[in-house]
C-alpha cells in the first residue's frame, strides 16, 4: 500500500495508534501485578481502565473515517515492551522495579502523546472534527497520565534503592 495522500497518513497513524493501545492495555496489566507500592500499581489500574476507553473512541473514530479498525504493527511500543520485557527478566529487586515501571509506562505515554498530536491536525484537515474531539481526549488523557507518573517519580523514594 502506497501513502500518498492526508487520508492514507491519517488510516495509517489511527491504524498504528490502534494497535499499540491493544497491547498497552495488556501491559499495563503486568505493569500492575509487578508492582509493589499501592499508589504506584493503582495508577496503572487506573489507565489500563482509561486505555479500554480510549480504544473505543479509536473504534468510533474508524466508524467516522469510513473504515473498519485495523491494527497496524507498532514497532516503537513493540520495542518499547522488548526493553522493559528484557529488563524484568534480568531479576531486579523490588524497589528497582517500581521505579522502572515507572519510567518505562512514562516512555510509552511519551509515544502515545506524539501520535496524537500528529492525527490530530491530519483530522481537522479531513473535516473531521467530532474525529478530531474523540482524539484530543485520548491526547487529553495521556498528558494527565504523564503528569501523574512525573509525580509519582518525584515522590519515589528513590533513597530506598541502595546506591551501589
Ligand atoms: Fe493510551
Amino acid at each position: 500500500m502506497s501513502i500518498d495522500t492526508i487520508h492514507d497518513l491519517f488510516e495509517h497513524g489511527l491504524e498504528d495508534i490502534y494497535h499499540a493501545e491493544h497491547r498497552l492495555l495488556e501491559v499495563l496489566s503486568d505493569l500492575e501485578e509487578n508492582t509493589e507500592r499501592e499508589e504506584i500499581a493503582s495508577a496503572f489500574a487506573e489507565h489500563r481502565e482509561k486505555t479500554e476507553g480510549q480504544i473505543d473512541r479509536l473504534e468510533e473514530v474508524f466508524e467516522m473515517f469510513g473504515e473498519p479498525p485495523e491494527k497496524e504493527e507498532c514497532e516503537a511500543v513493540e520495542g518499547l515492551i522488548e526493553e522493559y520485557e528484557e529488563f524484568t527478566s534480568m531479576d531486579p529487586n523490588q524497589e528497582v522495579m517500581d521505579y522502572h515501571n515507572m519510567a518505562a509506562a512514562e516512555k510509552t505515554e511519551h509515544y502515545e502523546i506524539a501520535a496524537y498530536g500528529n492525527l490530530i491536525p491530519l483530522a481537522d484537515q479531513l473535516g473531521m472534527d467530532e474525529a478530531a474531539d474523540l482524539l484530543e481526549e485520548n491526547l487529553r488523557e495521556e498528558q494527565d497520565a504523564l503528569e501523574e507518573l512525573k509525580e509519582l517519580t518525584e515522590g519515589f523514594e528513590i533513597d530506598a534503592i541502595p546506591a551501589e
